[in-house]
């Protein structure tokens, strides 16, 4: 039967269906990801293998495991791999959509509220004994009733948030996507607007986009600048999207008033990072899928794109279909 890796210690479930199915799994035993030898020495053993983020799919690693049949990502954003290097070695590379979405949506407006209302740094205060009395002018937040949404792709995840935001807070909701989402348009009366309006018009702007050459810094100095004074940056994407120094400056110097971040760059963020005891920011350590529910749903989709690979040939979540024809 086909060998399996897992390269971290996922949810159970997935290491369960894929050994009733048969499979040979070996799971990597440490709380840490592999360095990239270890993660070639290892897959060198396996005919598939089930990797995430942290795991470096790169074209140095592909040329010395071209032999894959299959790489399963953990997660639904894959800018870890390079998928276009895999599809030259023919190898199949799958997904986890829509398992994650509610989940990823609920940490976007958590953090879109822990921004509004400080409540990262208030606790912080509580715990650094600062809360000395009631402050009737101190700890003050804003308001989001009827504000402006913008997303920066508007997809499952977006569209989650754009809900919360529109059912909470009556916001208006404007997108910018390549293409136009008329379901969101029908019922969010959601507005297809060019970047430049998106940050020039929005309270709040959330980022739910692909990390791509396209998106790579694209929320930089000159972005912030164009956004309103008052408006809160939000990245639940990749770390990678936002210049993080601009995003610092934009900050200090009140060219925005706020930044929620459940995505860093790089990951795991330093814990001497002025971000951190800032104000108005909030940051958490890359829990937008953290869920029992999304993770549990991730592991099973991640193992069903093994087993659909070799019991029928079909990866359900494929990424790359193109890798058949290679
Ligand atoms: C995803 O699914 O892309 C999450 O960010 C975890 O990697």
């Amino acid at each position: 039967m086909p060998k399996v890796l897992l390269t971290r210690e996922y949810p159970p479930i997935a290491k369960d269906l894929l050994t009733k199915e048969g499979f040979e799994v070996n799971s990597w035993p440490e709380h840490r990801p592999m360095t990239p030898e270890e993660l070639v020495a290892n897959s060198k053993k396996a005919d598939a293998i089930l990797c995430t983020i942290t795991d470096k799919i790169t074209p140095e690693f592909l040329s010395q495991c071209s032999h894959l049949k299959v790489i399963a990502q953990f997660g639904v954003g894959y800018d870890n791999i390079n998928v276009p290097e895999a599809t030259k070695y023919g190898i199949a590379v799958g997904n986890t959509p829509g398992v994650l979405t509610d989940a990823t949506a609920d940490t976007a407006f958590a953090l879109l509220l822990s921004v509004a209302r400080k409540t990262l740094y208030v606790h912080k205060q509580i715990l650094a004994g600062q809360w000395r009395s009631f402050e009737p002018n101190k700890r003050l937040g804003i308001e989001l009733k009827g504000k402006t949404l913008g997303i920066l792709g508007l997809g499952r995840i977006g569209t989650e948030l754009a809900r919360r935001c529109k059912g909470a807070y009556s916001m208006n909701i404007l997108y910018h996507n390549r293409s136009k989402n008329s379901e969101a348009e029908k019922e969010l009366g959601a507005k297809l607007v060019s970047f430049d309006d998106l940050l020039r018009q929005s309270d709040i702007i959330s980022a739910h986009c692909a990390l791509t050459t396209e998106t790579r810094g694209i929320f930089n100095k000159e972005a912030f600048a164009k956004m309103k004074n008052t408006a809160i940056f939000i990245n639940t994407a990749r770390g990678p999207v936002h210049n993080e120094e601009d995003l610092y400056e934009a900050l200090v110097s009140n060219k925005i008033w706020g930044a929620g971040l459940d995505v860093t760059n790089p990951e795991p963020m330093n814990a001497d990072n002025p971000l951190l005891s800032m104000e108005n920011v909030a940051v958490l350590p890359h829990i937008g899928s953290a869920t029992i529910e999304a993770r549990t749903g991730m592991a099973r989709l991640a193992a069903e794109n093994i087993i659909g690979f070799f019991k029928n040939g079909i990866v359900p979540n494929i990424v790359n279909p193109e890798y058949k024809t290679f």
